[in-house]
């Protein structure tokens, strides 16, 4: 699907490391180099053409995103990306309002990110980080979730789709549920935006972080979107220029209006322009048809790999591109390497889910995550390499 547009899918390699980045389709790079050609000024500040033309277009990236998510304007804050996003939800939002005792549920099968700001608020505020128990698929299940709460729980984060497992949670019950219960939903998206189609309003989650680089953006970029009710009630976590409407001394500093009151200094501008073409091309591709590929070319992995007895599956369940397997014996690591050795790129490891081998009895699984770009052809590459252990072992090293 689209390969020409992919100046790195002409190299002689196979990509299959999409969880950790994606490619960047010209259009993308094109957007960048128009804001470092043409109109290279800074946002929100100038009075002059090219300034203008940056407004134009920062603003007008706010709103495709906004309508690539179906959030209003002000709900959307641009980040450095996801982690910053959750940093930004923990310390800005629930570090006001989260006091001794209060539990927050997480699942262990999160990314770091969606972890050690919460547990960073254990030691500052006193609360208390639950896991809500998975079924032997490693899923989320509603009954597992209401088994967890207690009246002390008030936040329940966890990912869209996580990013070892690749299972995709009901966050739309969840969200239901939590509501009910007076329970707020942040929704960890950094593996569940680039590849499904997402809808703040119908999710009704309170808070939703992403990324732009996997989901052929540009890297440094992300999005924070908040409902509006409660980003008025963050405080911004940096302060500077671009978010103050005037100060005079300590009790006389006043804010800008949302969102730019929680983007202090000067943004990444070419990041977002180009996050924005990135948009863009999703939109054009679609969302279902991008979950379907991947759902596809999963479907015929899993199939394959499932014939090859030295091949342990973490993940045949899953509900996405994303596949996590060893080969018996064999270090996790070690299959990465001499794969690259015929330029397949995979990832090795824990993948940043530290917490997951408490789940899974493993700590180190191979991954494979995919995306629109990927093909039958390259799986075959893959399956063919991995069928003779005999030949790992002996070219591993
Ligand atoms: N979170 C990214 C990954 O899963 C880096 O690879």
């Amino acid at each position: 699907m689209n390969r020409e547009d992919f100046p790195m899918l002409k190299q002689d390699i196979i990509y299959l490391d999409n969880g950790a980045t994606t490619f960047k389709p010209n259009s993308v790079i094109d957007a960048i180099n128009y804001y470092y050609k043409e109109i290279s000024a800074n946002a929100h500040r100038g009075d002059y053409d090219i300034s203008y033309k940056v407004d134009i277009a920062y603003e007008g990236a706010r709103k495709n995103v906004a309508e690539f998510i179906n959030a209003s304007r002000e709900e959307v804050v641009f980040t450095s990306g996801a982690t910053e996003s959750l940093n930004m939800i923990v310390n800005g939002f629930f570090a006001n309002i989260l006091g001794l005792g209060d539990e927050v549920l997480l699942t262990l099968s999160e990314h770091a990110s969606n972890v050690l700001p919460w547990f960073r608020l254990a030691k500052t505020n006193g609360i208390n980080v639950k896991y809500i128990d998975l079924d032997s698929n490693l899923h989320v299940l509603m009954n597992n979730i209401k088994a967890s709460i207690t009246p002390n729980t008030k936040v329940i984060s966890i990912a869209g789709i996580t990013n070892v497992v690749g299972d995709e949670r009901p966050i739309k019950e969840i969200t239901k549920f939590a509501h009910e219960n007076n329970i707020f939903v942040v929704v960890d998206g950094a593996q569940s935006v680039p590849h499904t189609k997402t809808d703040v309003k119908d999710l009704d989650c309170d808070f939703l972080a992403f990324s732009s680089h996997k989901m052929c953006g540009p890297t440094g970029v992300g999005v924070l979107y908040g409902k509006k009710e409660l980003l008025e009630n963050m405080e911004p976590v940096n302060l500077g220029g671009g978010m103050n409407e005037s100060f005079d001394s300590v009790d006389e500093v006043y804010l800008k209006e949302l969102p730019n009151r929680l983007e202090a200094g000067t943004p990444n501008i070419a990041g977002v322009i180009g996050f924005s073409a990135a948009i863009d091309y999703l939109k054009n591709i679609g969302m279902n048809n991008i979950k379907l590929h991947e759902i596809k070319l999963k479907k015929y992995l899993i199939s394959k790999l499932k014939n090859i007895p030295h091949i342990t599956i973490v993940n045949e369940e899953c509900d996405s591109g994303i596949v996590a397997f060893n080969v018996d014996g064999v270090f996790a690591q070690d299959v990465a390497y001499y794969l690259n050795k015929y330029h397949i790129c995979v990832r090795a490891g824990n993948h940043c889910a530290k917490i997951l081998k408490n789940a899974i009895g493993v700590k180190n699984t191979v991954r494979v995550s995919l995306y629109f770009y990927n093909t039958e052809e390259e799986l075959d590459k893959l399956v063919e390499l991995l069928s003779d252990k005999d030949r790992i072992i002996r070219e591993m090293i």
